[in-house]
């Protein structure tokens, strides 16, 4: 890698052009995937299709990147490691893909590791944005460049980039969502409404949130939407390690004290599937009244099975593909040397300054239209989703 001062990244950074959008069909062209990874992660049924084809045609550069992600327990962090591992390898690069079980002591490790072993890149999802500075130290005493993956790093100035999606137009889709179901400005209500979001460690979860309850807070405000619980401050709402369990726990406790007597719950506001998914084993199990409106993230198998079975609502559409293909070229153009593209140099603020990004957009998905997004574009086969 002809390495550059991270300081002149940066700079040429905040001044590279403002594209819009993401790619979206970088992935299916890169995803030549060679390598299963090794483990029972799941890819898209595309990149699965396209296992076979030879890796070295699209060779471009060269080195060893690490890649760190949270978990396997959920679908999509499987899927973005998969994604990206194939892409890097298809693009010429050496991969260290690790997944540490939500467990930050094995995340900070898994890390270490990478830096001592040879990985002139990082590319990390994080389980605690706040828990990477330490190790983080060494990335940058070996000038390391690190790219935040979908969730930022907080409070480490080794990151250099961060590539996500919109995650505050998540929050909005999902509030516009339910005030348009709900027609909250013509409607006379009062609707009520309960709240889950996710892990407090994940700055995400706080753009989700303040996405939608930005929407929703005028109807709180008036009274048109209550919240009978009483629980809507984000601490309170906060599902840690975003568990499907933990979210069907805190709902089973709102359905008997607020529900159980037959009082109709008009909305579940969900920041993702996860938590969509405890939410609704619970309402299964102890709600008898008319089916909420639920909202999600991610479009899980299990989520789009709810989906089709008018079980929940929506859930918004991220692209694996499309953002490890970002990523990836992220990662070409660091490692030849030169800036990444970027369309945001305002947002994501880590606790030492803006940190560029580049934001790819979520997609509203439902019932009507999954068809076209998950299974017509090679995301999900017909047989995942049944
Ligand atoms: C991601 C979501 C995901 C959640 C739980 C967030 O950081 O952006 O897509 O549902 O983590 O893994």
């Amino acid at each position: 890698m002809k390495r550059k001062l991270l300081s002149m990244i940066l700079a040429t950074a905040m001044v590279a052009t403002m594209l819009v959008g993401c790619s979206s069909s970088g992935s299916s062209e890169t995803a030549s995937t060679p390598a299963d990874t090794g483990t029972e992660a799941e890819a898209p049924a595309e990149a699965e299709a396209e296992a076979e084809a030879p890796a070295d045609t699209q060779a471009s550069g060269g080195g060893k990147v690490g890649v760190a992600m949270p978990t396997k327990d959920l679908q999509r962090w499987n899927q973005d490691g998969s994604n990206m591992e194939a892409e890097l390898i298809a693009a010429g690069y050496e991969v260290d893909l690790q997944y540490a079980s939500n467990d930050i002591a094995t995340q900070v490790s898994q890390i270490e590791n990478m830096i001592n072993s040879g990985c002139e890149l990082l590319v990390i999802a994080s389980i605690d944005g706040d828990s990477l500075g330490t190790v983080l130290e060494q990335a940058k005493e070996k000038n390391i460049p690190v790219i935040a993956y979908d969730r930022l790093i907080m409070n480490s100035d080794a990151v250099t980039y961060y590539a996500t999606f919109d995650n505050y137009m998540v929050g909005t889709k999902q509030g516009e969502y339910i005030k348009e179901q709900l027609d909250l400005d013509n409607a006379e209500g009062p609707f009520n409404m309960e709240v889950f979001t996710g892990d407090p460690g994940d700055n995400n979860a706080r753009f989700f949130y303040g996405g939608a309850i930005d929407v929703l807070q005028p109807y709180i405000d008036s009274g048109k939407i209550v919240i009978k619980s009483g629980q809507l401050d984000f601490e309170t709402v906060a599902t840690a390690n975003w568990a499907t369990e933990t979210a069907q726990s805190r709902m089973d406790a709102i359905i008997s004290a607020n529900y159980a007597d037959g009082t109709k719950l008009d909305a579940v506001l969900c920041s993702n599937d996860s938590t969509a998914l405890g939410a609704t084993n619970s309402l299964e199990a102890n709600y008898t009244g008319e089916w909420p409106i639920i909202t999600g993230q991610d479009c899980d198998k299990p989520n789009v099975k709810n989906m089709i079975d008018g079980k929940q609502s929506m859930s918004i559409f991220k692209d694996t593909r499309t953002l490890a293909s970002k990523v990836v070229e992220m990662v070409d153009a660091i490692m030849k040397g030169g800036e990444a593209p970027v369309n945001d140099t305002e947002t994501y603020d880590n606790g030492t300054g803006v940190i560029p990004s580049y934001l790819c957009e979520p997609v509203f998905a439902d019932a009507s239209n999954y068809k076209e997004l998950l299974i017509d574009s090679g995301y999900y086969t017909e047989a995942d989703i049944q």
